[in-house]
């Protein structure tokens, strides 16, 4: 059977415009000045005051804000960063671009995110730094290690690339505004919040805010406007050309003006998805913690899996896999170890069309068709 009525419900994830992303855009076309510009500061503002944090220092990607991260917080070659394996490739990349080893370790089965357990089984003499990866938009609760931690000098460097909006665990603020972490953002095309292709790493301190800038523009020590009253400038560093061009900045201003409707409207989502897929049985659903989450993806476990999804597939329906494990790739095979929890979940994992395009009626019409195919590879639907 096709459900090829919806076209929303072919696509896994789609970026959700709100209409004033293109006269916001259209504005820096017509300044003549694309690059990093004030547009870029006051989308640095504008994020850092909707995190009610001091600064924000955004990038060209959420890599980008990974990677320049990893180099703030002084990661050197040869030392071990740990990293859980279910995450995209992109965060183990990072660990690899400043020369240092992952240390895969596994993951908590209902929520596919580290634990303080976890992490603190995996430190070592050479642990220089944890990357906890806040999967589908889940705030992970690191108060049990936080002082273990910052006693042997491991920074924390959050991938929060599916997290924007989500609060921590506690409640108090937004995932970010723990002045604990080095907390890192994506804005690539399908995140909670997009500008098209962007991202942004919260400092700490001040003055890592500053490392942070040079190392985002070449270890060049002036801001732009700074070198445009000048004939020369300091390189006072290693750097990396990252700075959000204003495009980009731009995109993000209009969503940012409209983000409190778009984490209302994905929280809405997902408990409809929750509630349509109560009727199912051996289907549990990942819990991203949507009280104080904004979904990003909707994540179900199903036997059988790799048949499932080829049935949706079949029916137009856009499921996907987030992640395949990265112990098990081979780029990463030298530090490879049995990690059985993800294992499990890189065979069982599917991710639901997830998007705010989406209605209550797509979902039931998903589900509809993951009951036709549940039934079809005999696995039984009914609760
Ligand atoms: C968990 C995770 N980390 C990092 C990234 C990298 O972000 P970007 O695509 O903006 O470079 C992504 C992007 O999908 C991601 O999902």
């Amino acid at each position: 059977m096709s459900y090829s009525s919806s076209t929303d419900i072919r696509r896994n994830a789609s970026p959700f415009l709100y209409g004033d992303e293109a006269s916001s855009v259209a504005r820096v076309l017509e300044s003549g000045q694309y690059g990093h510009t004030d547009v870029t500061e006051e989308f640095e503002r504008r994020l850092a005051h909707y995190l009610r944090v001091p600064d924000a220092v955004a990038v060209t990607s959420g890599t980008a804000a990974l990677h320049t991260a990893l180099v703030a917080a002084g990661v050197q070659p040869g030392a071990e960063v740990i990293v859980p394996s279910m995450t995209f490739c992109a965060t183990v990349q990072t660990i690899l671009a400043v020369g240092a080893t992952p240390r895969f370790i596994d993951i908590d089965a209902t929520t596919l995110c580290v634990t303080p357990d976890l992490i603190k089984e995996a430190i070592t003499d050479a642990t220089t730094a944890v990357m906890p990866v806040l999967f589908g938009g889940r705030a992970i609760d690191l108060t049990p290690i936080r002082e273990d931690l910052a006693h042997r000098g491991i920074t924390v460097i959050e991938d929060a690339a599916h997290a924007f909006g989500s609060r921590n665990p506690d409640g108090t603020g937004f995932v970010g505004s723990d002045n604990s972490v080095l907390t890192c953002f994506s804005f690539g095309a399908i995140k909670n919040l997009t500008c098209g292709q962007g991202g942004a790493v919260i400092p700490r301190t001040p003055d890592e805010a500053h490392t942070l800038r040079r190392l985002r523009l070449l270890g060049i020590e002036q801001s732009q406007s700074e070198r445009a009253e000048t004939t020369t400038y300091q390189v006072g560093g290693f750097g990396l050309r990252y700075p959000l061009s204003a495009l980009n900045a731009a995109i993000g201003l209009a969503q940012l003006d409209h983000f409190d409707e778009t984490a209302v409207t994905r929280r809405r989502l997902w408990r409809a998805y929750r509630t349509a897929l109560s009727g199912l049985r051996d289907v549990p659903l990942i819990d991203v913690g949507a009280d104080r989450a904004v979904p990003h993806l909707c994540q179900i476990r199903v036997p059988r899996r790799d048949e499932v999804f080829a049935h949706l597939r079949k029916a137009h329906i856009g499921v996907g896999v987030h992640y395949p494990p990265n112990h098990l790739q081979p780029a990463f095979a030298p530090w490879s170890r049995s990690l059985p929890a993800t294992e499990q979940a890189g065979e069982e994992i599917l991710s639901l069309p997830f998007h705010q395009h989406l209605t209550e009626a797509d979902i039931a019409l998903v589900v509809h068709a993951l009951r036709a195919a549940l039934e079809a590879t005999t696995i039984t639907p009914q609760a």
